[in-house]
């Protein structure tokens, strides 16, 4: 490991990153014991991706996720990074109602889960509640592209920005978000050329999640990249494990031990 891959990651080192065309590694965590070996194995940021609601807690969408869920989710995801800069995501109906409302709740992602950050989803509609939580001093990202809390609005889990009228409001809505002070952007599910082009026109770092590779960071839902989550395997999914095998692997061979009378053995009993 080198002095960078120590270095306390902040919004700042991320626009460095940027400009020194250095990769941003992101993935997710929900639980302690993810976030520090997520931070352990050098991940610049950990998002407290709202994903947990499907991934994790067995809904069918994020949209159920409560604020006391993932308050919780985002403490002990937090005490668990050292290095890497912890961004906790706004769940569903805690930013749309009021700007007050927003700012309430992004506050107590800063204050009660000691997240470093927020991450919440739409465009120009969203932007005034993004200057209203940045000034207070609480970092923003963005998520544009494929937004999950809107999917019954959608319809579909579909690549977005392939038209030109929606790739030309995914751009100009990226800007007006910079505009509004976002730190970073997630750009999910659009043509590689429209991410690029999107990098391209910001100062500020885009992370991409199915965007292809010219973004200038990647971001995974850690339980589907590690297989541990596969009801469904959207295709920018890389498996990096097939930890779900081996788990019931391992659930299976106790079972049969403990059917069979092998376990526990005298050197595991007292
Ligand atoms: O909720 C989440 O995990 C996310 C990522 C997919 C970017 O928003």
């Amino acid at each position: 490991m080198n002095a960078d891959s120590r270095r306390k990651v902040t919004t700042r080192r991320l626009q460095e990153m940027k400009e020194a065309r250095e990769p941003i590694a992101c993935l997710t965590a929900y639980d302690h014991l993810m976030a520090a070996t997520l931070d352990r194995s050098g991940i610049d940021v950990i998002l407290v991706g709202d994903s947990a609601g499907t991934v994790f807690a067995g809904y069918d969408t994020t949209i159920p996720m409560t604020m006391e869920q993932m308050l919780y989710h985002a403490e002990v995801v937090a005490r668990g990074a050292d290095r890497a800069l912890v961004v906790a995501d706004l769940p569903f109906m805690s930013y749309q109602i009021s700007e007050e409302e927003a700012l309430r709740n992004a506050g107590r992602f800063a204050k009660e889960a000691l997240a470093e950050a927020v991450k919440l989803e739409g465009g120009a509609q969203v932007c005034p509640t993004i200057r209203r939580i940045v000034d207070s001093g609480i970092p923003v990202m963005g998520h544009l592209g494929l937004t999950p809390q809107s999917i019954h609005q959608f319809g579909s889990y579909q690549i977005r920005g392939a038209s030109d009228e929606e790739a030309e409001r995914i751009l100009r809505d990226a800007a007006a978000l910079q505009d509004a002070g976002i730190f970073a952007l997630v750009l999910e599910k659009v043509p590689t050329l429209l991410a690029r082009q999107v990098t391209e026109s910001l100062q500020i770092p885009t992370i991409g999640i199915g965007a292809g590779p010219y973004c200038d960071g990647q971001i995974l839902v850690s339980h589907d990249m590690l297989g541990i989550f596969t009801r469904f395997r959207p295709r920018f999914v890389r498996r990096y494990a097939e930890i779900e095998k081996i788990m019931a692997d391992a659930f299976e061979r106790y079972r049969d031990d403990v059917k069979k009378g092998d376990f526990p053995a005298d050197d595991e009993s007292y």
